[in-house]
């Protein structure tokens, strides 16, 4: 047997892990509704026709060959337009994935941290733990809000960045104006920058969004941010790392040498991506009333169902549900009950993949994606399966 590398051990990704199961009872017949992926496309949304165009448009062009290692010029341009920052500050990556990759590799040596909010996306994890990071997290309050209490208390003299994800995976959280300011005040008492992942920064239907590049005056930022999901075209893999403010320039040319050794993101689907940024947002307000229409759905499903409480998202389209006390004592883990879930039809993801800091609660995320029929079903799957247990 050949052995693989202990860097590659610590490697997971639990939201694709569960499905290896889930399509093995799909090979035996049974109807699974999936509601672990946060992919629009198997859902029906499809990415504006304008973007797509341009795709095509690329294609008939020259834009076979590398692109420059840093991203299209022209694309460069257009998100440092949208940022409010130069072009020499913009880094295209291949989705925000790469950019999360690059920023663990250019910001984290061994021992040192990227604080995590808590629960937090699984990508950022995996990577604190194969940069052999110290693991690092500050909890967030009762509507998972990040408590910077805990925030201040958790930084210590080996972080090198404080980590914000709004709107949130896994729980669909919009962070408030005032605790943003709260989180940069406190980059600034420790004199640290913040990271923003930015991925679902349109997808907000209630409330305000307030975005971390308007607070941010002093302390530096770095905005990661991708087609993905706010304009529903993640499989053309374009992302982005924008960096505002001062004292980035050693990791600039950090991440230089990072793009520069995987040498471009593909050429076509980033003139895409500049169709995306200059073009109409009309598909933002359409897409978001559809998911709020199944979030209002999930709501009120999940309240009327024994042992199961969740806050109500206010963007994303991700919400993390709590089993509760008394219920959750009957499974040994969330994994468990997760897998019993399985076998009545409806895939999601166990909480444990977006956190540890909470082992005396238990979750699951739902990704509430599919037709408000679809969702229906798999929500009185869910409700028949807890009254069975
Ligand atoms: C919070 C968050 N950040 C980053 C990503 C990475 O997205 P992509 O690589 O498709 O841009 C995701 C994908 O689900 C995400 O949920």
């Amino acid at each position: 047997m050949i052995e693989p590398s202990r860097k590659s051990d610590l490697v997971s990704y639990p939201i694709r892990d569960i499905v290896q199961e889930a399509k093995i009872l799909e090979k035996q017949g049974k109807d699974m509704i999936y509601l672990n992926i946060g992919d629009p496309g198997p859902y029906g949304f499809r990415p504006p026709q304008h973007i797509l165009d341009a795709a095509k448009e690329a294609l008939a062009h020259n834009y076979s060959g590398y692109a420059p290692s840093e991203g299209d010029p022209d694309l460069k341009k257009a998100v440092a337009e949208y940022e409010g920052v130069q072009p020499e500050d913009v880094f295209i990556c291949a989705g925000l994935s790469e950019g999360i990759d690059f920023l663990f590799q250019a910001m984290v040596d061994p021992g040192r941290n990227i604080i995590l909010p808590s629960p937090t996306y699984p990508l950022y994890l995996t990577k604190q733990r194969v940069s052999f990071g110290s693991e690092l997290f500050y909890e967030s309050d009762e509507n998972w809000e990040p408590d910077t209490h805990d925030l201040r208390r958790k930084i210590n003299k080996y972080t090198k960045a404080i980590l914000v994800i709004s709107p949130n995976n896994p729980t669909g959280a919009v962070y408030s104006r005032k605790t943003l300011k709260e989180i940069v005040d406190i980059a600034g008492e420790h004199g640290l920058p913040i990271i923003a992942d930015d991925a679902y920064e349109l997808l907000v239907f209630e409330g305000e969004s307030v975005n971390l590049r308007e607070l941010c005056k002093d302390v530096p930022l770095v905005s990661g941010n991708s087609i993905s999901k706010n304009y529903i075209y993640p499989g053309a893999r374009v992302g982005y790392l924008a960096f505002h403010g001062h004292r980035w320039d050693k990791i600039k040319d950090a991440i230089q040498r990072l793009c520069n050794q995987r040498l471009s993101v593909n050429w076509e689907m980033q003139r895409a991506g500049i169709a995306a940024l200059r073009g109409n947002n009309k598909h933002v307000g359409e897409f978001n009333s559809e998911l709020k229409k199944r979030c209002d759905l999930l709501d009120k499903r999940i309240k009327e169902i024994d042992g199961l409480k969740m806050v109500k998202p206010k963007g994303t389209f991700y919400a993390f549900v709590e089993i509760e006390n008394h219920t959750h004592k009957k499974w040994k883990s969330d994994w468990a009950f997760v897998r019993a879930l399985l076998h009545e039809g409806v895939v999601v993801v166990p909480g444990t993949g977006f956190t540890s800091t909470m082992p005396d609660r238990m979750f699951f995320r739902v990704v509430f994606l599919p037709s408000l029929q679809r969702l229906g079903e798999a929500l009185d799957r869910i409700e028949a399966f807890m009254k069975k247990h």
